[in-house]
């Protein structure tokens, strides 16, 4: 498999972050982010309408940013997030790259957000090497838990995934609950630092499943133990406990399905992947097993455009491309 061999642009603008990056091949020239967690925090979730505005008023200074960043160099393609995310949120990135297109004369291609976070561990941010292929992906982020079977980069199967809530969304409905804010996985993750894990029982959903997840009794159960704990509850304890039911359950789940796919390597993609107790211990497990590891830096794990621009630069070596009929499209299925 190829990847371009010249510098294009990414553009990336699903849900909450607007973000720009330049990538020659599979190397990141520059990235940048501007998160709207802020904005979104006084609502404890991300508002559409709001989201929209917000992407309307970063895109330019980010794209711009990126470029400057660069060093300015001739782009020969762009790659924009079509699907799947809020269409106005998408709109507004793939309404950006038209008119780059047009403008700088040079083609387009609309990229599948989940492709993006799958292939972000091929970026090469500093000189780390291509993963080994086939491998198993676990996606989590705050809109997928899935496991994805990489056959090479551009071939993919969909194997497991959530029945209901996402583990982002675990993590973010818990964090509210513990009056963290939004997003609260790295909330959690601070507080979970002081707190003992065993403390609260939370329910480990689907265990005899080995490839699908459900975390919505996660929180109810959180719910209850909120209610019936009062100002009595330990806010760490509660954390790490969170952490915990949602953390093992992800690595028992990986694991099951690397063994019975018979995967030799393992990939954690995702917001979630940003997860220290997930990486270090979804990384000992792989060890144990003698399965290889791969997670993406922690800048490539929460949405970023770097990760478009990976699987722009493969598509366009490919020979394809998207038309100026590239429309943003809520929801789709994986490439
Ligand atoms: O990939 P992402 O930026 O957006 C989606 O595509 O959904 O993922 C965001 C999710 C949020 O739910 C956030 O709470 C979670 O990733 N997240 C974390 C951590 N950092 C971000 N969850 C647990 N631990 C973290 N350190
Ligand atoms: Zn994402």
């Amino acid at each position: 498999m190829q990847f371009l061999d010249a510098p294009i642009l990414a553009l990336e603008s699903s849900c909450d972050e607007t973000s720009a990056a330049v990538i020659h091949g599979r190397r990141i020239i520059s990235s940048v982010v501007a998160s709207q967690a802020e904005l979104h925090s006084r609502w404890g979730g991300v508002v559409p309408e709001a989201a929209a505005r917000a992407h309307i008023e970063a895109v330019i200074p980010v794209v711009d940013e990126a470029l400057e960043k660069a060093g300015r160099p001739e782009i020969a393609g762009i790659a924009v997030t079509n699907r799947p995310g809020l269409v106005g949120a998408l709109s507004v990135g793939v309404t950006a790259a038209k008119g780059l297109s047009l403008a700088w004369n040079c083609p387009l291609i609309g990229v599948h957000h989940l492709e993006g976070h799958l292939l972000s561990v091929c970026a090469d941010l500093n000189g780390e090497p291509m993963p080994q292929f086939p491998l198993l992906s676990l996606v989590v982020s705050g809109g997928h838990t899935e496991l994805v079977w990489v056959e090479e980069p551009g071939s993919y199967r969909m194997v497991g995934q959530t029945l209901d809530d996402a583990a982002g969304e675990a993590f973010d409905k818990g964090a509210r609950l513990l009056g963290l804010g939004y997003p609260g996985g790295y909330a959690v993750q601070e507080l979970a630092k002081c707190g003992n894990p065993k403390r609260y029982k939370l329910p480990r959903g689907l265990v005899k499943d080995p490839l699908n997840f459900s975390f919505s009794g996660l929180k109810t159960a959180m719910l209850r133990l909120v209610e019936l704990e009062g100002d009595n509850l330990n806010r760490e304890d509660a954390a790490a406990s969170l952490q915990a039911a949602i953390v093992e359950v992800l690595i028992k789940k990986a694991m099951a399905a690397a063994e019975k796919l018979d995967a030799s390597a393992l990939a954690l993609v995702g917001g979630v992947a940003a997860n220290q107790a997930l990486r270090e211990g979804l990384k000992t497990s792989c060890n144990r097993e003698g399965i290889s590891f791969y997670t993406p830096d922690f800048s490539l794990c929460t949405d970023n455009a770097a990760m478009i621009g990976i699987v722009g630069s493969l598509r366009f070596a490919m020979g394809e491309s998207s038309g100026m009929d590239l429309d943003p499209t809520p929801s789709a299925p994986l490439p």
